[in-house]
C-alpha cells in the first residue's frame, strides 16, 4: 500500500512514551498527517491532555495507559492493542528511561532497569507486531527511538547507551531476517541531546534539539522507509568521527566531555 494513499493514512499508529517530549511531538506529527494514533505511557492524565490537543486539532487519538517495563507486560499490552485495533500499521517505540552518572557509581544490579524499558519492552512489541503483520499478510512499520549514545560512548551514559545498542542490534537482525521478505520496515532513529523532561536535570554548553525536530526525523523514517537515521548534523559528525577514527574520537571525547556532553546540574 502506498504510504501517501488515503487508505494507508487511515491506518492506526501506536506511539509509546507519548505523554510528553519526543513521543508527544511524534504523536502530533502522525496525527497531523492523518493517522489515528494510540498513545501510551504510564501516566493517564498526561496522555489525556496530549489526546485532547490532538482532537482539538482535528485528529483522532486513543489513550491506552500501560507500564512497559519488561517483556511480559509489553506483550500483554500489544496483544490488547491488536485485539482492539488490528489495523495498526506502524509503531513508534519511543518510551525510554535514562540514569545518568559515572559508571563507577552505579550498582550493577540496577543495570537491568534501563534494559527492561529500553530493550526488552520494545523488542517484544516489535516481535509481536511482526508476527501479526505476517499472519495478516500485511505491511507494517516499526520505528525505534534509540540514541546516538548507542554508537558513541558518552561519559555518564554507559548503561543507557548499552541498552540502546542492544535495541539497535536486535532490530537490525529482525530487519534482515523478516523485514525485507515480509515488507516490514524497521527504522532506527538516533537523537542526540534533546530538550525534554529526560534531560531537564542536565546542563550543556550546546543547545539541545527540540522534540519536534526528532518527531520530523521519525516521520521521515516511516514515510521514506529509512533504515537508520542520526538526527542532526552535529550528531552525524560525532558518530562518523567515532566510526572511522575511534582512538582519536575517544581522546577528543575525554578532553571535551565537560563542554560537549550534557552533565548533571550542580
Ligand atoms: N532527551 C534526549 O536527549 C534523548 C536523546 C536520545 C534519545 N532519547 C530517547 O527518546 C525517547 C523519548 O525520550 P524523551 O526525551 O522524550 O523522554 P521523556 O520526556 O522522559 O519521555 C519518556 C516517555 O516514556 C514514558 N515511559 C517511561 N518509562 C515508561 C514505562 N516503564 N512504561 C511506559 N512508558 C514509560 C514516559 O511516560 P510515563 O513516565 O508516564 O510512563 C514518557 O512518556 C527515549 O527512548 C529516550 O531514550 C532521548
Amino acid at each position: 500500500m502506498i504510504r501517501s494513499s488515503p487508505d494507508f493514512q487511515r491506518r492506526i499508529v501506536l506511539v509509546t512514551g507519548a505523554s510528553r517530549g519526543i513521543g508527544a511531538a511524534t504523536a502530533h506529527k502522525f496525527a497531523q498527517q492523518g493517522h489515528p494514533v494510540i498513545l501510551t505511557a504510564r501516566g493517564k492524565p498526561a496522555l489525556d491532555s496530549v489526546a485532547a490537543e490532538i482532537k482539538a486539532n482535528g485528529g483522532t487519538a486513543h489513550v491506552m495507559p500501560a507500564d512497559l517495563s519488561g517483556s511480559k507486560k509489553a506483550i500483554k499490552f500489544i496483544q490488547t492493542v491488536l485485539r482492539r485495533h488490528p489495523d495498526v500499521c506502524a509503531a513508534v517505540l519511543n518510551a525510554g528511561v535514562a540514569v545518568e552518572g559515572p559508571l563507577i557509581d552505579r550498582d550493577p544490579e540496577s543495570f537491568l532497569d534501563e534494559f527492561e524499558v529500553n530493550y526488552f519492552a520494545p523488542v517484544s512489541i516489535a516481535h509481536e507486531l511482526a508476527l501479526h503483520w505476517m499472519r495478516q499478510k500485511n505491511s507494517g512499520s516499526i520505528i525505534a527511538v534509540s540514541s546516538v549514545t548507542s554508537t558513541v560512548p558518552f561519559p555518564g551514559h554507559a548503561n543507557y547507551g548499552a541498552s540502546k545498542a542492544a535495541l539497535n542490534q536486535m532490530l537490525r537482525n529482525m530487519r534482515i531476517e523478516i523485514g525485507s521478505a515480509k515488507k516490514i520496515h524497521i527504522g532506527i532513529v538516533m537523537p542526540g541531546y534533546t530538550e525534554t523532561a529526560m534531560t531537564a536535570n542536565l546542563e550543556s554548553m550546546l543547545p539541545g534539539s527540540a522534540p519536534e525536530f526528532i518527531a520530523e526525523t521519525v516521520w521521515d523514517s516511516f514515510n521514506q522507509e529509512i533504515p537508520e537515521s542520526i538526527a542532526g548534523l552535529d550528531n552525524k559528525l560525532v558518530a562518523g568521527m567515532f566510526r572511522f577514527f575511534p582512538a582519536l574520537s575517544d581522546k577528543l571525547l575525554q578532553l571535551s566531555a565537560s563542554v560537549l556532553v550534557p552533565r548533571k546540574k550542580k
